[in-house]
């Protein structure tokens, strides 16, 4: 399977790179994994995905040349930042911890709690614009740095290339490129694939098979909401009939009514205004779950023993720092988060489980990887977390 992957990432490359070929995109993903939904205004080429890599990557994106896409969803670290909260220009501190992107292209919703937000294309619009908080601070800038970026050789070649019809540069092609390369970014051989899909007996320890049986046990829950093949309730495939959203209250905080409460204890009433949806958030997916650190919305869990620690609980029991309530309480809580007793043993078997939902092939595949030579202006002092 490693040389498998290797081979996929060889596919992608050269596709890119063979001029005068007809553009066929080859899904770097194993026969039994369906590919992700494409939409009909965005269709996959190879030479469009080799685009959208270069803008990923590129600080000039950014109101001050230091902010790249990359900068907040590093691929050493399954496209987050190590960080509890993300960090954009001139230091402006999000209210939200950075995801994870590995398998976004299979997320019928993004972002933690808005549910209108259904496509990368748009999503794209959020930290390039968003002012409130400032990402990568476009607003009102985006001609100038559009003109700067049209100036670029690479970019003067490759949009003409990837977008025959429409070969300029502007906000459609952008985030049209910045989705295409978003849906290659497929995770799906961890230990644990090539245990369970590939029939590799050897690939999981024995802690991590105990550990997959509580997961999936009715004491612990897991499975519930971490259900499916990248293991969450927010799902769609190109095979998928309707796409799964799953929103629930985990008991991080307890707030209701309209009150002042801090912003990342809201959830999705901060988009719908109904009460019940009062501190629900996406399920995100636990692939890779061992190097995205820290956990939760709001980066509040260290270690995935503190996020068991607080599955055990039934939520969150203290009421300090920032807070607010005692979120085991809240009023709005799912039932499946009920609180159980682990032994030591037992939440030992959970880590080294969710542990081998690692794909040590997808953090480091040369396809993914920042495509600009060291010292060009669009390159970025990387975050080291
Ligand atoms: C300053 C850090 C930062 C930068 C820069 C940044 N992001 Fe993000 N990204 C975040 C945070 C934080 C979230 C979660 C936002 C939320 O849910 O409110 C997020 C969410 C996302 C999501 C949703 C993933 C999911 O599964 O919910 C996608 C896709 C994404 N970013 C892509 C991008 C792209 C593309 C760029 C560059 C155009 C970018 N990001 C730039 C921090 C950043
Ligand atoms: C009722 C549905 C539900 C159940 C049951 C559930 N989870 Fe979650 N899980 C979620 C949601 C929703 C989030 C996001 C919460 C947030 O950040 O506000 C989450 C977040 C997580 C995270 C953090 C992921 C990240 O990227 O930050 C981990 C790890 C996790 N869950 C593991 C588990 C384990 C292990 C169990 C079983 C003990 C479990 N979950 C049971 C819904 C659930």
């Amino acid at each position: 399977m490693r040389l498998l992957a290797a081979a996929f990432s060889v596919v992608i490359a050269s596709a890119a790179i063979a001029a005068g070929v007809p553009d066929h995109f080859v899904w770097p993903i194993p026969a039994w994994m369906p590919p992700p939904p494409v939409p009909d205004d965005n269709p996959m080429t190879a030479a469009k995905v080799e685009l959208g890599r270069h803008l990923f990557y590129d600080a000039r994106l950014s109101a001050d040349n230091t902010i790249a896409c990359a900068s907040c969803h590093a691929q050493k670290l399954a496209f987050t930042d190590g960080r509890e909260l993300a960090v954009g220009i001139n230091g402006t501190v999000a209210f939200r911890n950075a995801p994870s992107l590995a398998n976004v292209g299979y997320f019928p919703l993004v972002t933690w709690a808005n549910p209108h937000v259904g496509s990368l294309e748009f999503q794209a619009l959020i930290p390039i614009f968003g002012d409130n908080p400032e990402e990568m601070g476009l607003n009102g800038k985006e001609n100038e740095i559009f003109a700067r970026l049209r100036a670029d050789p690479f970019y003067a070649e490759a949009f003409p290339e990837a977008f025959p019809e429409r070969p300029d540069l502007d906000l459609f092609t952008v985030t049209r490129a910045l989705g295409a390369f978003q849906r290659t970014l497929i995770s799906v051989n961890s230990s644990y694939d090539r245990f369970k899909y590939a029939g590799e007996k050897n690939a999981l320890s024995d802690a991590a098979k105990r550990g997959e049986q509580l997961f999936f046990d009715h004491r612990f829950e897991c499975y519930h909401c971490h259900t499916g093949i990248h293991f969450t309730n927010n799902l769609q495939t190109s095979r998928s009939a309707f796409a799964e959203t799953g929103m629930h209250n985990t008991g991080l905080y307890n707030i209701g009514g309209t009150g002042d409460y801090p912003r990342q204890a809201t959830g999705m009433i901060e988009f719908t205004g109904a009460p019940s949806d009062m501190g629900k958030f996406r399920t995100p997916s636990l692939r890779n779950v061992a190097v995205t650190a820290p956990y939760f919305h709001d980066g509040s869990a260290r270690t995935l023993r503190d996020v068991i620690d607080h599955y055990a609980a039934g939520g969150r029991t203290i009421k300090d720092g920032p807070y607010a309530g005692i979120g085991a309480r809240s009023p709005y809580k799912d039932g499946m988060i009920a609180g159980f007793q682990p032994t030591d043993k037992e939440i030992d078997d959970l880590v080294a489980f969710l542990e081998s939902l690692t794909d040590e092939d997808f953090l480091s595949n040369p396809a993914y990887s920042d495509p600009w030579p060291a010292g060009h202006p669009a390159t970025i002092e990387r975050v080291s977390p």
